[in-house]
């Protein structure tokens, strides 16, 4: 103890704090919805790469917003896992932050896509062993190896110690800003170990990134699991133009999310 007096705000008291305890979670109660986009959106997830290029760009943030946001990323860079920002006026704020699958703020963390990548030419015989067993059971539709390697581009993989554990594409329509969640496959190995939901959520901000506001997917199996996620049944007579037509004998259904 010096007896010095130290002027400390309290989001930077906060992170600190939090760094010290090595916390899992920090989670700051600010004025306001989150970081808002620019759109009037939100950020419900931030890399801390995303999160500090927000900072250095010119886009204008409440200032208690930008506190935070400095502190959160202060505090995932010195090793707390998840940092969020969430409404201080809004009722039950923290509960649905922290229990409901998008929150209702803003996450600030590096797990995100941990494992996930832009898929290579090299990983097709490693898209053939997930996708062909989920084509012979007739929930995928059949895309041959020549489809995969031409259509690389838009797929992503999981991979842990190198091992490509699970798969997803997007197929983008840019006139009708609409997306296709296509492929999403995790081994059955490896599945219930979130890597789906890390896949989607990839693809989510893949598709946001190219400037596309809606996505949807085509299933027979996994309406649930998408519905848990934040699609909503739609008519096929919303799937874009481009798209090539609604095959009725596989019975799909179509469901949509708003980005
Ligand atoms: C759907 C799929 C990608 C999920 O992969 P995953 O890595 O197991 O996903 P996650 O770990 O993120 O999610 C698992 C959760 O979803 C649930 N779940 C799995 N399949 C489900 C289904 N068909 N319907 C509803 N819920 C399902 C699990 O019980 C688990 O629930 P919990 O989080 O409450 O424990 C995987 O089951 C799969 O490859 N299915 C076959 C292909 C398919 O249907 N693709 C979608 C059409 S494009």
């Amino acid at each position: 103890m010096t007896g010095d007096c130290f002027n400390l705000s309290t989001p930077e008291l906060a992170a600190e704090t939090a760094i010290a305890l090595r916390a899992d979670k920090l989670v700051c109660l600010v004025e306001g919805r989150g970081v808002l986009d620019g759109k009037g959106g939100i950020h419900t997830e931030l890399e801390p790469s995303q999160g500090r290029a927000i900072l250095a760009s010119r886009r204008r943030l409440a200032t208690d917003v930008r506190l935070h946001l400095e502190a959160a990323l202060r505090a995932v860079e010195g090793g707390v896992a998840r940092a969020h920002l969430v409404d201080r006026r809004a009722d039950g704020a923290l509960l649905r932050e922290l229990f409901t699958r998008d929150g209702i703020g803003t996450l600030v963390t590096d797990e995100l896509y941990e494992g996930v990548r832009p898929a290579r030419l090299d990983d097709v015989p490693s898209l053939l062993r997930i996708l062909e067993p989920l084509e012979a059971q007739g929930i995928l539709v059949h895309r041959p190896r020549e489809v995969l390697e031409t259509d690389i581009e838009r797929f992503l993989v999981v991979e842990r110690d190198g091992l490509v554990l699970g798969c997803a594409a997007l197929y983008g329509f840019p006139e009708e800003r609409v997306g296709e969640l296509a492929c999403l496959g995790v081994h059955p190995e490896h599945r219930e170990h979130g890597r789906g939901e890390v896949l989607l959520r990839a693809i989510e901000r893949r598709a946001k990134d190219e400037g596309l506001e809606r996505l949807f997917v085509l299933t027979t199996q996994s309406v649930h699991w998408f519905v848990e996620r934040g699609f909503t049944p739609a008519s096929p007579a919303e799937l874009p133009e481009g798209r090539g037509g609604y095959d009725r004998r596989r019975r799909s259904k179509v469901l949509f999310k708003a980005l």
